[in-house]
C-alpha cells in the first residue's frame, strides 16, 4: 500500500506514557504494554486504531476491563478498538512474539545469543500493539525480566532505577527514560556483555557514564570508539552549544544489523564495524567512519530525538542534518578539503545514479510503499547538502544562530522541514526564495555557465542558467536557489579582490567591513541570470561552485588550459582537485569514444604532466596528493555517456591507470619509498595522509604487473604492521589474476580467519575485483564456511560487492544478472530490507544496451512475479520496471 505525504493527519489519540514489561523466554517472550492514553482532539470518539504485525494478541484490557470481541478488531497489520472511551483512559495490551525466528532484524531479535531491537522505521509494531508514528510521544517505563545466567546484562533507555533477583534463576531491570519520545527510539538489550567505562563532564558539570557493551574478547578494540564519543560530546558543546542531557550514555555492538548503526535514546546500538578497531585489524577507512558514526548517533540525540519528525516523509529533516553535522566533526577533527572532496564524491557515485533513475525521489519524498526504501543517500547525502547550503548563505554563525531558535521553538516537538527553514530564515531575517524546492523536486540540476571579460569597461560577466531533469512522477520543475561561491583568479594565480557586482539591474557592493572580499556567494535562483562583477584589470579565470557549494552538475565553458590552470593555482583546494577530475572526465569520455571506434588509446601528455607535478608538489597535503591523482570511478563516467557501456569504460580507465604508472614510474617509487614509517600506528590526519598516498600510489605500479613491481608490492604487504597497509597491498597485488593473487589471498585469510571482521573485508576485496569471469568465483564464496547470508555484512560484502564490479555485474551473457536475481530471492525469505538493498543494484538497467536491458529486465520480472515477496523488494523492483 502506497501512503502519501499529502495525506498527512494528526493522530487521534495522544500517548501520555508508556510501561513496557518484557519476559524474555527461549522459546516466546511476552510483552505487556500499558498507555495512558487521551484524545488528540478533545470530545473524540473515533476508533483506536494501533499497528501491529507478527504479533500473537494474548489480551487487551481498557482502564482494566477485559475486551468484549465485539468491542475491538484484529487483521494482520492492525488492532482496532471501536469504541474507546471519551477522555482519557489505560490501555493494556499483552502479546507474545519470537524473537529467537526473527531474521529480519526489525523489532526484538536474537543475534549472537543476546536480545537487542531496531524500531526505526517502523519495527515497535513487531514489539507490541501501538500508534507506530513518530509524532505519538510519550515517557516510558521498561521492566525487563531474564534468565540471569544467560542474560546477565539488561539495559534500556534512560535512568536505570531498580534491578533485583527473581525465582528460578531470573532476575529483573526497570529502567525509566524521563523524555517524551516516538517508539521507534526505544530499545532494549539483553545479554552477555562486558563494558569499557569512561566518563565525560559536560559544560554545566554533569558527570557522564559512557559504556560501550561488546562481548568480552571485543572490549580492547572498543577504545577508539570511546574517544570519538568523548570528542563528540565536546564537539556539539563547542560548536552548537548543545549538551547531554542523561547521566549515562550506552553504546552496544552487534554483528547482526541492517544498517550502520541506531541512536535509540542513551541506548545507541551499532553493527561491530562501526565500533571494533585495533590498528591490526581495522583500517584508516574504518577508523573514520567510527568517528563519524559515533559522532553522527551521538548528535541525534539533539537532531532526532529531543526535536523528531513529524512524520517519516520528513525524514531529512534529522538525516540530512545529522550527516551534516557528522561532516562537520570530521571535518574539524581531520582536514577539511580532504573531508569534503571525500564527501562529493560519495554524492557523485551513489547519489547523482539514484537521482538520474526510476528510483528518484526528493529528499522529502511525497510518497513510499515502504519506508525502509528512503534511507537512501537523497535523503541523507543530498540531505545534508541542503542543509550546508544555508550555512553557505548564512554563514557559521548565522547557522547557529538559525539552529538556536530551531531548538527553541521546537525541543520536545515532532516537526517538518518548514519548521527548520522557518527558525533558519526567521533568524537571519530573510528569505530564500525558491529553496523550499529542495525538499519537493528530485533530479540534480544541471548549472551551465558562460563568461566574458570586457576589457574596455573591466567588467567580467557570468552567464548561468539552470535545468532540472525530468524525474518519475515530475516531468516539469521549477528553478531552484543555488548558491553559487566564485572567485576571480588572476594570471599570477592569485585571488582578485571583488568590490561590486551588478545583477537583476541592481549594484551591490561585495566590500565586508570595507574590505574586499575573495570568494562571495551569488545567489542564483531563476532560470537564467547574469552577474557582472566590476574593477576587474585583466581577464580572470573564474573558480566557481566554490567548496562544491551547491549540489548540482556544472557544465562550465571553461578552457582545458583554464583547468590546468586552476589545478595549478586555484587557492580553493576543493576547486583544484575538482579541476583535476573535470579533465580527467573530459579525457576518459575522449578515449571511451576512441576504444569504441577501435581507435588505438594514447594519453594527453599535458594530462600526465600535471598529475606528475601535483605529485611532485611537497607543499600539498598527502591525502590531498593521493585524491588529486585518483581517476573518477567507472560509474561516474558510465553517467555521463548517452548508452553506458561497461567494458570500454573499464579498458579505458585500466588503460589510464597503467599508462600513468608506466610514465609516472620514478615518481610513484620513490613516493612509496619515502612515505614508510616504522612508527607505531596513530590516528591522525598526517599518518593517514601518508598511507593514503603511499598506498594509492602503491596500487598505481602494482598495475603494472611487472616482476619489480609485484615484489614491491609483496613486501609491503609482508612487512605491513597494520591492516591499512596490509590490505592496501592486498588490494593491490589482487589486480591481476594469477598464482601470487592466490596465494597471498589465502595466505590473508588463514592469517583472519578467526576475525569476522577482517573476514568481511575479505569477502569484499574478491568481490569487487574487476578480474575476468568473476561471478563464478563470487558464486563459489557463497558457499564459503565464513560466509553467512543471515548477517548482513557479510552480504553487503560479498554480494554488493560483486554489484560494484560493472564489468562483471554487467557481464554480457547476463550471468552477474541472474546471479543477483536469485540471490535477492533467497534473501528476501530471510531478510527484506537487506533483499530490497541488493535488488537495487538492477534499477539503472535502462542505461545499458538492448542486449544487457532484456536480460536485466528478465530478472526484474522473475523478481516481481515470485510467490510471497516482500513489500521492500516489490517496491524497488516494479518502480524500476515501471519508470
Ligand atoms: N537512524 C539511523 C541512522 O541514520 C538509521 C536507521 C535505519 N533504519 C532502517 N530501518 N532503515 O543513524
Ligand atoms: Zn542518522
Amino acid at each position: 500500500k502506497e501512503i502519501f505525504l499529502k495525506e498527512y493527519k494528526k493522530p487521534d489519540y495522544l500517548f501520555d506514557s508508556v510501561n513496557l514489561e518484557f519476559q524474555l523466554g527461549e522459546d516466546k517472550t511476552i510483552v505487556t504494554s500499558k498507555i495512558a492514553v487521551s484524545p488528540g482532539t478533545e470530545g473524540t470518539s473515533s476508533p483506536l486504531t494501533l499497528h501491529g504485525h507478527d504479533l500473537k494478541l494474548l489480551s487487551i484490557k481498557v482502564n482494566g476491563k477485559d475486551l468484549k470481541s465485539e468491542d475491538y478488531m484484529v487483521d494482520s497489520r492492525h488492532l482496532t478498538v471501536s469504541r474507546p472511551p471519551g477522555g482519557t483512559f489505560n490501555l493494556e495490551i499483552v502479546t507474545e512474539i519470537y524473537p529467537q525466528l526473527n531474521t529480519s532484524l526489525e523489532g526484538l531479535y536474537k543475534s549472537t545469543g543476546n536480545f537487542c531491537t531496531q524500531c526505526e522505521a517502523e519495527g515497535f509494531r513487531k514489539i507490541t500493539y501501538f500508534q507506530d508514528r513518530p509524532d505519538v510521544m510519550a515517557t516510558y517505563t521498561c521492566r525487563i525480566e531474564a534468565d540471569k545466567t544467560l542474560y546477565p546484562v539488561l539495559l534500556s533507555n534512560g535512568n536505570l532505577i531498580e534491578q533485583g533477583d527473581l525465582q528460578g534463576g531470573k532476575h529483573y531491570a526497570l529502567w525509566e527514560d524521563p523524555f517524551k519520545k516516538p517508539s521507534y527510539l526505544f530499545a532494549l538489550v539483553a545479554g552477555q556483555l562486558d563494558c569499557r567505562e569512561d566518563s565525560f563532564t559536560t559544560c554545566s558539570g554533569r558527570k557522564v557514564t559512557l559504556r560501550i557493551w561488546t562481548p568480552g574478547q571485543d572490549l580492547a578494540k572498543t577504545a577508539h570508539a570511546m574517544y570519538s564519543l568523548k570528542a563528540a560530546m565536546k564537539w556539539d558543546e563547542e560548536v552548537f552549544g548543545l549538551e547531554y542531557d542523561l547521566d549515562l550514555f550506552n553504546i552496544v555492538v552487534v554483528p547482526d544489523f541492517n544498517m550502520g548503526a541506531m541512536e535509540n535514546k542513551s541506548l545507541n546500538i551499532f553493527q561491530s564495524r562501526l565500533v571494533l578497531a585495533s590498528p591490526e585489524t581495522a583500517t584508516d577507512g574504518d577508523y573514520a567512519a567510527i568517528l563519524g558514526v559515533v559522532g553522527h548517533e551521538y548528535f541525534h540525540n539533539w537532531t532526532g530525538n529531543r526535536v523528531t519528525c513529524r512524520d517519516w516523509f520528513q525524514l531529512t529533516l534529522k538525516e540530512g542534518l545529522t550527516v551534516f553535522r557528522d561532516q562537520e566533526f570530521s571535518s574539524d577533527l581531520g582536514c577539511r578539503t580532504v573531508k569534503r572532496i571525500a564527501d562529493v564524491s560519495k554524492l557523485r557515485t551513489y547519489q547523482f545514479p539514484q537521482d538520474a533513475g526510476p528510483m528518484a525521489h526528493p529528499i522529502r519524498p511525497h510518497s513510499y510503499i515502504k519506508m525502509d526504501n528512503f534511507y537512501t543517500v537523497t535523503v541523507y547525502e543530498k540531505g545534508a547538502e541542503v542543509v550546508r547550503m544555508y550555512k553557505t548563505m548564512f554563514g557559521a554563525s548565522g547557522f547557529r544562530k538559525g539552529m538556536d531558535l530551531y531548538f527553541q521553538r521546537h525541543d520536545g516537538q515532532a516537526v517538518t522541514c518548514e519548521d527548520f527553514y522557518a527558525a533558519m530564515c526567521d533568524a537571519n531575517n530573510t528569505q530564500l526564495p525558491n529553496f523550499l524546492q529542495w525538499y519537493s523536486q528530485a533530479g540534480t540540476p544541471t548549472v551551465k555557465v558562460s563568461s566574458s571579460y570586457d576589457a574596455s569597461s573591466q567588467t567580467f560577466s557570468l552567464k548561468f542558467s539552470q535545468e532540472v531533469p525530468p524525474t518519475p512522477g515530475q516531468p516539469v520543475k521549477e528553478p531552484m536557489f543555488i548558491p553559487i561561491a566564485v572567485g576571480l583568479v588572476d594570471s599570477t594565480g592569485k585571488d582578485m579582490p571583488l568590490t561590486s557586482i551588478y545583477s537583476d539591474g541592481m549594484l551591490q557592493s561585495l566590500t565586508s567591513d570595507g574590505q574586499p572580499v575573495f570568494t562571495t556567494v551569488l545567489q542564483f535562483n531563476k532560470k537564467e541570470e547574469e552577474f557582472i562583477f566590476n574593477n576587474i584589470p585583466e581577464k580572470p579565470v573564474p573558480s566557481l561552485l566554490r567548496g562544491y557549494s551547491a549540489p548540482v552538475r556544472l557544465d562550465s565553458d571553461l578552457t582545458e588550459s583554464d583547468l590546468f590552470f586552476l589545478l595549478a593555482n586555484d587557492s580553493d583546494e576543493f576547486n583544484r582537485w575538482e579541476a583535476g577530475q573535470v579533465l580527467s572526465r573530459k579525457l576518459m569520455l575522449s578515449l571511451v569514444a576512441d576504444f569504441q571506434q577501435q581507435k588505438t588509446l594514447a594519453l594527453n601528455p599535458k594530462f600526465v604532466d600535471g598529475l606528475r607535478s601535483i605529485l611532485r608538489n611537497t607543499s600539498l597535503d598527502k591525502e590531498f596528493i593521493a585524491k588529486a591523482i585518483t581517476l573518477p570511478g567507472q560509474g561516474e563516467i558510465m553517467d555521463m555517456m548517452p548508452v553506458a557501456d561497461p567494458d570500454a569504460v573499464h579498458a579505458v580507465r585500466t588503460f589510464i591507470k597503467k599508462e600513468l604508472a608506466l610514465q609516472l614510474k620514478d615518481d610513484l617509487l620513490s613516493t612509496v619509498t619515502n612515505n614508510r614509517s616504522s612508527e607505531a600506528y596513530t590516528f591522525n590526519h598526517d599518518s593517514m595522509a601518508r598511507r593514503a598516498l603511499k598506498n594509492t600510489c602503491l596500487a598505481y605500479l602494482a598495475s603494472l604487473n611487472e616482476p619489480d613491481t609485484t615484489e614491491l608490492a609483496f613486501i609491503e604487504y609482508k612487512s605491513a604492521t597494520n591492516m591499512t597497509e596490509q590490505f592496501a597491498a592486498l588490494a593491490a597485488l589482487s589486480q591481476n589474476p594469477g598464482q601470487v593473487r592466490d596465494d597471498t589471498l589465502l595466505d590473508f585469510y588463514n592469517k583472519w580467519q578467526h576475525d569476522y571482521l577482517v573476514v568481511s573485508k575479505w569477502f569484499a576485496l574478491q568481490a569487487t575485483s574487476d578480474i575476468p569471469g568473476n561471478v563464478a568465483n563470487v558464486q563459489k564464496l557463497l558457499g564459503h564456511p565464513a560466509f553467512d547470508m543471515r548477517n548482513p555484512n557479510k552480504v553487503y560484502s560479498l554480494i554488493g560487492g560483486f554489484c560494484g564490479s560493472p564489468v562483471n555485474f554487467h557481464a554480457k551473457d547476463g550471468s552477474g544478472y541472474k546471479f543477483l536475481g536469485e540471490v535477492v530471492l533467497q534473501l528476501d525469505k530471510i531478510n527484506p530490507q537487506v533483499a530490497s538493498r541488493m535488488v537495487s543494484a538492477f534499477s539503472r538497467w535502462r542505461r545499458y544496451d538492448e542486449s544487457r536491458q532484456a536480460l536485466a529486465k528478465a530478472q526484474l520480472e522473475m523478481i516481481v512475479s515470485a510467490n510471497g515477496l516482500s513489500e521492500n523488494v516489490y517496491e524497488i523492483a516494479s518502480k524500476s520496471l515501471a519508470a
